[in-house]
């Protein structure tokens, strides 16, 4: 039986990080909602399930349920919190609120486990994990035998040996549980015998099959925007159905130094027909004296459409529209909703005139870090896989104020070197983001033996997670010191540089 684990999900807000732990075991998984159908569970043919968390009580009206049909499928399950109650009870159990004075459990909890148990070998007797909870089981089913236990939870794992049902309290997940981690890959190595034999090699095999199947011999058109969704996205679609497809990369004059034809060089010799449309005086001609981070923001988003709808009209009607939707984004937009479209948040929306017939998404399934790996197997340069993010509306909204060519060349020319300098430092990986912008400040200089009056150019570097919240990340002053050098020798109409030391909140990490 193939390596696979069905996690349905009971509405937990840990799912993804359930199923990007168990991608990085290598085993495949998916995400499924908990109202799956038996059929459509069988017809998956998991090799393990996976019961996600989630905010109810097994006992309220309309709480996630699980069909018992799972129960005699014969594969190992894991419950995590909801999970584990909810195949408690399923199997005659019962689940009652925690009483006493904590009143459930929430955070971190020490926890005595019984290491002798398969998904607990190797590790410490006693660890920290990660609680959520308002209820507790207080009697087991039948065949089941308590294999950890916390202060206020005399149940905190629980197993039933012989079927390969497992459940545990807490969540493994998360990184607050010390060695989460392990436990998931004991479950899946040690109970389930899995050997973790899913590699993006194997992924690009089956999917370049997949859609070569599904497209036949239709056409397929994709918006590529330079960045590594797209990019991948075009590049596993030129691998499977290479003439079919036809690529419109909308130059809007907005990118970074080089950018256009480094898009450019990574897709020729692909067998796609690559369409550059070369539209950035339209672009300049929509922005010219826009003074407004969201109208810049606006006016790029339905330039962008327009050029896009004219390219595609030129290529007539096409079978499939492509996207570089992700799985974050699926789980994200609801799981239920099969059709979901995303909207293209790069460039401000789908365009709804383009005729097609269906959309394929062929990265739907594996999140960031793995599109990246798709992306080098797929033989993409580094330069566009390992790539930062970069705004849809690119340069325009790091340039306060009215956008001019002038300003854009200014600009461009100053953050290339900065990034080549941070990069040749060995620091592009300390920074989450880092560009130039080119502020809205003039003053005074000395050059030579003249006065200046010219632009100052702000540098910014940021370290987060999740881009909700960052910090300024602390390079070394020799690096900023080189970097300030070179910007006012070799660009001209800039005489000052400075470096941006505000975390977001309260500010933003881009200017506009
Ligand atoms: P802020 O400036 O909101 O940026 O702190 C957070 C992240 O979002 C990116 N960003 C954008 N991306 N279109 C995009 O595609 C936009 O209009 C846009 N504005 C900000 C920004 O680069 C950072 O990664």
């Amino acid at each position: 039986m193939e390596e696979k684990v069905l996690i349905l999900d009971f509405g937990g807000q840990y799912d993804q990080l359930i199923a990007r732990r168990v991608r990085e075991c290598r085993v495949y998984c998916e995400v499924k909602p908990w109202q799956t159908s038996l059929e459509e569970i069988k017809a998956f043919q998991p090799a393990a399930i996976i019961f996600t968390g989630g905010p109810h009580s097994v006992y309220a009206p309309g709480a996630p349920d699980a069909d018992p049909g799972v129960f005699a499928l014969g594969v190992p399950i894991l419950g995590i919190c909801y999970g584990c109650q909810l195949l408690a009870f399923k199997l005659g159990g019962e689940v009652v609120p925690a009483r006493g004075s904590a009143a459930g459990e929430y955070g971190k909890t020490e926890t005595a486990f019984s290491a002798e148990n398969a998904l607990f070998r190797g590790l410490p007797e006693k660890s920290v994990t990660w609680m959520s909870h308002g209820d507790v089981i207080s009697r087991l089913p039948a065949g089941f035998r308590v294999i950890a236990r916390s202060g206020s939870c005399p149940a905190a794992a629980v197993c039933d040996e012989e079927r390969r049902f497992y459940g545990v309290q807490f969540h493994p997940e998360v990184r607050h549980t010390e060695f989460g981690r392990e436990m998931l890959r004991n479950f899946l190595y040690g109970v389930c015998g899995f050997r973790g034999s899913w590699t993006m090699e194997s992924y690009r095999e089956r999917a370049v099959g997949e859609l070569r199947e599904r497209i036949g011999a239709g056409r397929v058109l994709l918006a590529l925007s330079g960045g590594v969704d797209s990019s991948v996205c075009a590049a596993l679609l030129a691998e499977a159905v290479g003439g079919q497809l036809s690529c419109v990369f909308v130059d809007h004059g907005l990118l970074r130094k080089n950018e256009g034809d480094e898009v450019e060089a990574a897709f020729a010799g692909r067998g796609a027909k690559f369409i550059r449309v070369n539209a950035s005086e339209r672009f300049l001609r929509r922005l010219m004296r826009v003074q407004q981070p969201e109208v810049k923001r606006k006016r790029i988003g339905e330039e962008f459409i327009r050029v896009f709808e004219e390219e595609s009209r030129k290529l007539g009607r096409v079978e499939f529209l492509a996207q570089g939707t992700i799985y974050p984004d699926v789980i994200e937009s609801g799981l239920g909703s099969a059709a979901v479209i995303k909207s293209h948040h790069n460039v401000g929306g789908l365009p709804d005139t383009v005729d097609f017939r269906e959309i394929v998404e062929p990265l739907r399934l594996l999140f960031k870090d793995e599109v990246r790996q798709l992306g080098r197997e797929l033989g993409l340069p580094e330069s566009l896989v390992s790539r930062q993010p970069f705004p849809g509306p690119g340069l325009a909204i790091r340039i306060i104020g009215p956008v001019t060519r002038e300003k854009l060349e200014t600009l461009r020319e100053a953050d290339a070197i900065f990034r080549e300098e941070l990069e040749k430092a060995g620091l592009g990986a300390s920074a989450a983001q880092y560009f130039a912008v080119l502020t809205n400040l003039r003053s005074v200089g000395v050059m030579g033996d003249g006065r200046s009056y010219d632009r100052a150019i702000a540098l910014r570097a940021v370290e987060t997670e999740d881009f909700m919240t960052a910090g300024w990340v602390r390079l070394p002053w020799e690096l900023l010191d080189r970097v300030s050098v070179r910007i006012v020798n070799e660009v001209s109409g800039v005489n000052r540089v400075l470096y941006d030391i505000t975390s977001k909140p309260p500010a933003t990490v881009e200017y506009e």
